[in-house]
């Protein structure tokens, strides 16, 4: 596939930290015939040519238009990852071996998350859907060389290996039967990526005995720091957006020590309703409430309030993180929510003031670099 690398980087946006939209040989968004199967080609596989299901629950629309809006910005990530690589882009240079052998992985890698767009957009279409993306204008805070790009792209999969498990209980909660064992097979896809970056990272490539799971609403809300501006309404996308909840972080990026330790956070509440009668209460009855494995959602209170900025509309706290008593190696979801003691995950969204916050905890590293210029 090497000798396709060419024709494929061709005519791609340039590395301006922005992704414009491609006017690629792929034809992606909308490859024809010819250009679909030069993607299949790349992808090591085809689309389904199952029949799609006899109907779609009007409530699964959001589920598809959630995965497919994700679908695209993967896409735009790893074309802006590749471009970077390519080029030479300070901070993402590689030895000529290395090199062909990371992009020739990353091809595929592209190509596989055009085609799962591809298909989630396939399905909208089908049942008419009002609102179908389309690729947007991205940034990519914090890439800005290959080690913390790889890092973001590790992050960015461990959420949606958690959003889509929420994908498959919605689709089952609907009465949508057909696409759940194609949503199953894309998490052990995003599993296998996962499991690559994490070892580029001299990470372990298995993270947790069983993967974070997350929300619909905060893996939306998540998306959303990533977007410029969209060629459609992502309001009429009928899922919540939540402020962003910050984690001032120990060590660069999202990664923290694997230890019991204070978090600080800080949330931009601005026109947040929920928050309104809250401003200048200085110990309101808050509560960081943490997704890790399949562990009931975890509460802790907010201490140390402190209101502050325009309006006093911000607010800055902090909170435990326990992380010996359930060992939470690997990403943690925050949320700043005005309950406790959940039993169901969903019930957590209903509470939810500013989220999501990722935590990951990186263990002692592995033994070999494999990014190092010696060996791979
Ligand atoms: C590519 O490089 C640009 C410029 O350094 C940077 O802003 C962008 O985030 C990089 N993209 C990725 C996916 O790392
Ligand atoms: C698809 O588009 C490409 C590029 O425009 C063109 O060369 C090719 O003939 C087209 N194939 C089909 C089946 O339309
Ligand atoms: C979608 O709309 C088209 C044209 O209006 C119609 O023929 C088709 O049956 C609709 N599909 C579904 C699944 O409702
Ligand atoms: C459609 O989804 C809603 C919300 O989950 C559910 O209440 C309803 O029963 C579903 N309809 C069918 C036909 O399964
Ligand atoms: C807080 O959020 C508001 C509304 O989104 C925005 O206008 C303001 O610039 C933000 N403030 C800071 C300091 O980010
Ligand atoms: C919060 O306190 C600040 C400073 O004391 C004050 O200016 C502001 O009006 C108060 N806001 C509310 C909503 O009580
Ligand atoms: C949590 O809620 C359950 C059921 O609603 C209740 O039985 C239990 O006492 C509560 N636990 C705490 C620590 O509040
Ligand atoms: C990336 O990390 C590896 C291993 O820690 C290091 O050898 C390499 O120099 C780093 N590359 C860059 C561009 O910082």
């Amino acid at each position: 596939m090497l000798s396709q690398l060419g024709f494929l980087f061709v005519a791609m946006a340039l590395a301006t930290g922005r992704v414009v939209r491609r006017d690629s040989a792929d034809g992606f968004p909308n490859p024809n015939a010819t250009q679909l199967e030069f993607i299949e080609d790349i992808a090591d596989g085809t689309l389904s040519d199952a029949p799609p299901p006899p109907s779609l629950n009007e409530s699964s629309i959001p589920i598809f238009q959630l995965i497919s809006f994700n679908e695209y910005f993967e896409v735009a990530f790893f074309s802006s990852l590749i471009e970077n690589i390519t080029t030479d882009e300070p901070g993402f240079t590689l030895p000529t071996e290395k090199k062909v052998e990371i992009l020739e992985i990353l091809a595929t890698v592209l190509a596989q998350e055009q085609l799962h767009a591809i298909d989630a957009s396939n399905v909208l279409k089908h049942f008419n859907a009002s609102l179908i993306p389309e690729p947007c204008e991205y940034v990519f805070p914090g890439a800005t060389d290959i080690n913390s790009s790889i890092a973001l792209a590790a992050t960015f999969t461990d959420v949606v290996l958690g959003t889509l498990q929420d994908a498959a209980e919605g689709l089952a909660v609907n009465g949508d039967l057909g696409p759940i064992r194609k949503v199953a097979s894309i998490i052990g896809q995003e599993g296998q990526q996962s499991g690559f970056y994490r070892l580029l990272l001299n990470q372990m490539p298995s993270q947790k005995l069983f993967l974070t799971t997350n929300v619909g609403a905060f893996g939306w809300s998540a998306l959303q720091q990533f977007v410029v501006s969209c060629p459609f309404n992502i309001g009429e996308i009928e899922i919540p957006i939540f402020p962003p909840l910050e984690v001032a972080h120990v060590k660069g990026g999202q990664t923290i020590e694997p230890r019991d330790q204070r978090l600080s956070f800080v949330a931009n509440l601005t026109g947040s309703s929920e928050a309104e009668q809250l401003i200048n209460e200085t110990s309101p009855d808050l509560f960081v409430t943490y997704f890790s494995g399949q562990l009931l959602p975890i509460s802790v209170p907010i201490e140390d309030v402190e209101w502050f900025g325009e309006n006093n509309a911000q607010l800055r706290f902090e909170a435990e993180f326990p992380f010996e008593e359930n060992i939470l190696v690997g990403l943690t979801i925050a949320a700043l929510t005005s309950k406790d003691n959940f039993t169901t995950y969903g019930e957590v969204v209903e509470v939810t003031i500013a989220a999501p916050g990722l935590i990951e905890v990186t263990e002692e590293g592995l033994s070999w670099d494999l990014l190092s210029e010696e060996d791979l």
